[in-house]
């Protein structure tokens, strides 16, 4: 049994797993791996103007040969320009007349009034649902106080070692019909592997004859959130996509994993895994270690120096 849909509160469905084209897909031609994603089984792709990924999700879409309504779009606006040029260039870019989901990609890079912007894209035909990314609880109850629309979606960022701090926007978000989209759900594994999380994943893992990863992701199903990931690997996204054939964690698994979560991860693994890995960053932080080197020899070796002068 594949991946089902979940009905948005506009009456809409949309796929539970996504397969996206932002994190490290940033700026590159994806075309191949969406290709591979939806040969495989993905049906809804993530997208953003941000990313700079959606004429490559649009060949992609034109590549696979696959009815409109086989797939399902989602691309946010990120500030670039008002909502309404980016949604054009949005449709543009992916070769599409509508996309099934717009989302604000962030409270903090658009300006006051884009969600009544979205509003009206999705009434002209534009948008088939319209949603929200990045909203705190507080952001999200004054975004609904004060509109029409409740968005359809909330995608923010949850694993883990945030849901404690998550919990109460979902169940928030639960009771007014927000669906919660879900990224780097995997973060126990390709930020802060060896942290407090591992041990019940690996244990429920060895339970279901299933991998970590696919514990991640069945315990983010048994929150009720919709998946958004991601992999450069056929392996990966299979993995992935098999979710939709495990049984359930257990109670006691599940309040494992949250428990284990809740505890998080030390500050020093924090701040090394939120350093990007990238050769510029890797030569700050050589260059940075050499120079504090360089003042400790400095720092000890010349009151030697003076000292032996003096004596000398
Ligand atoms: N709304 C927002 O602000 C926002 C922010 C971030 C992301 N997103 C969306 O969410 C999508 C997914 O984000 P994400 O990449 O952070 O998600 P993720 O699901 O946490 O991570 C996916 C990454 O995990 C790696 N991976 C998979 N299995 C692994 C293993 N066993 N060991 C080590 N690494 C493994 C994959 O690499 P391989 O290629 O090696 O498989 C892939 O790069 C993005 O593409 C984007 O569409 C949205």
């Amino acid at each position: 049994m594949p991946f089902g849909t979940v009905t948005l509160n506009d009456g809409n469905k949309m796929p539970t797993i996504a397969f996206g084209t932002g994190s490290k897909w940033k700026g590159h031609d994806v075309t191949a791996y969406v290709e591979q994603a939806i040969e495989l089984g993905f049906s809804h792709i993530d997208t953003a103007q941000f990313y700079r990924t959606e004429r490559f999700v649009g060949d992609a879409i034109r590549e696979s040969g696959l009815d409109r309504s086989d797939l399902f779009i989602t691309t946010k606006y990120s500030g670039i320009g008002t909502a309404q040029q980016a949604i054009n260039k949005s449709l543009a870019n992916l070769g599409l007349k509508q996309v099934d989901l717009y989302l604000i990609h962030s409270p903090r890079i658009v300006p006051p009034g884009t969600w009544q912007k979205l509003e009206r894209i999705q009434e002209s035909g534009l948008a088939k649902s319209i949603g929200v990314s990045n909203y705190t609880l507080d952001l999200l109850q004054a975004l609904v106080k004060d509109s029409k629309v409740v968005p359809a979606v909330n995608q923010i960022l949850f694993h883990p070692y945030n849901y404690e701090e998550n919990k109460e926007l979902l169940e928030w978000s639960a009771k007014h019909g927000i669906v919660t989209e879900a990224y780097s759900s995997l973060a126990p594994i390709t930020r802060f592997p060896g942290g407090p999380v591992d041990k019940p994943v690996n244990a429920a893992a060895k339970r279901l004859g299933a991998t970590p990863t696919q514990v991640i992701l069945t315990w983010v199903r048994s929150k009720g959130v919709v998946i958004v990931t991601t992999s450069s690997r056929k392996d990966h996204m299979q993995e992935y996509l098999d979710v939709a054939e495990l049984p359930s964690l257990t109670d006691e698994e599940i309040a494992a994993i949250d428990e284990a979560g809740a505890k998080g991860v030390s500050k020093s693994v924090l701040i090394t895994r939120f350093l990007p890995n990238t050769p510029t960053w890797l030569w700050i932080r050589t260059v940075a270690l050499f120079s504090i080197n360089l003042a400790l020899v400095y720092a000890i070796a010349y009151p030697l120096y003076v000292l032996y002068n003096s004596l000398a």
